[in-house]
């Protein structure tokens, strides 16, 4: 089949569900947001998204775009290896226009993995897997405010999320535009637009999620300092 046999098909297949990733965070990014005014209506949204059947729907159809986006990613290395066979190894000056994340979007999809295993277990086993299999956890399962809290008190995990986040930013920055090309938008004109548009979206997402973290961190957002 096209999609898995030809390059094209298969770049159109980390463009395709890495857009929809972004759409996810985007998400995932104004419901955090709300954390920061009323930890009374995060919880709230936190129990929409919990063990019902539409959200395990939900969380299996994520798992399977972040599966193939990762699985494709491997492959498509691999093959780009392959084409390029010896010269890798001879070439060893890299042209300055070659942006830093385009050399090292795999590297980066290494790292937004391992901290994606580990805030699957900081929220995703506390809140839901608890849910779902009764198993007993700090709080009650819909109480993703009170694991917010918990979590962002510990400065080893403020440092590692910064560190994810970052690396999220610069995969971003890159993959947005990147996916674009793949899609036919890649006159210079739209390509230069496409990343403007990347790296205005990816900061500001980013920026997002991490006025979260580090508000949760010192204690400083509107719903931390009032009773709940
Ligand atoms: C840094 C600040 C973040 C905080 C405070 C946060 C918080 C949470 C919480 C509370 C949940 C559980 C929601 C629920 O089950 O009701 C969750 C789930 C999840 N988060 Fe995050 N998150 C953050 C960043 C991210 C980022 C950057 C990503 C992706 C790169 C991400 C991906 C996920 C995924 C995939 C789930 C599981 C969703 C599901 O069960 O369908 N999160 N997060």
């Amino acid at each position: 089949m096209w999609l898995i046999n030809s390059s094209v098909g298969r770049k159109v297949v980390m463009s395709v569900t890495g857009l929809a990733l972004i759409l996810f965070l985007t998400f995932h990014g104004c419901m955090n947001v709300v954390a920061l005014f009323s930890g009374e209506a995060y919880n709230t949204i936190c129990e929409l998204l919990g063990a019902n059947w539409y959200a395990v729907l939900a969380t299996v159809g994520l798992g399977a775009l972040a599966v193939c986006h990762i699985v494709y990613a491997f492959i498509l290395t691999a093959q780009n290896r392959r084409a390029r066979g010896s010269e890798r190894y001879a070439v060893t000056a890299t042209p300055k226009e070659v942006e830093w994340a385009s050399q090292n979007m795999l590297v980066l999809g290494i790292i937004i993995l391992l901290g994606m295993l580990l805030h699957l277990f900081n929220f995703w086993y506390n809140m839901m897997f608890a849910e779902l299999t009764g198993m007993t956890v700090a709080h009650s399962p819909s109480d993703g405010f009170a694991f917010m809290q918990d979590t962002f008190a510990n400065p080893v995990y403020v440092v590692l999320y910064v560190i994810w986040l970052v690396a999220i930013w610069f995969h971003l920055t890159h993959g947005f535009w990147s996916a674009m090309q793949t899609f036919g938008w890649s006159g210079k004109t739209w390509l230069d637009r496409w990343k403007m548009i990347g790296m205005v979206y990816s900061t500001l997402l980013m920026l997002a999620f991490l006025v979260v973290v580090l508000a949760f961190a010192f204690g400083c957002a509107p719903s931390l300092c009032c009773a709940m």
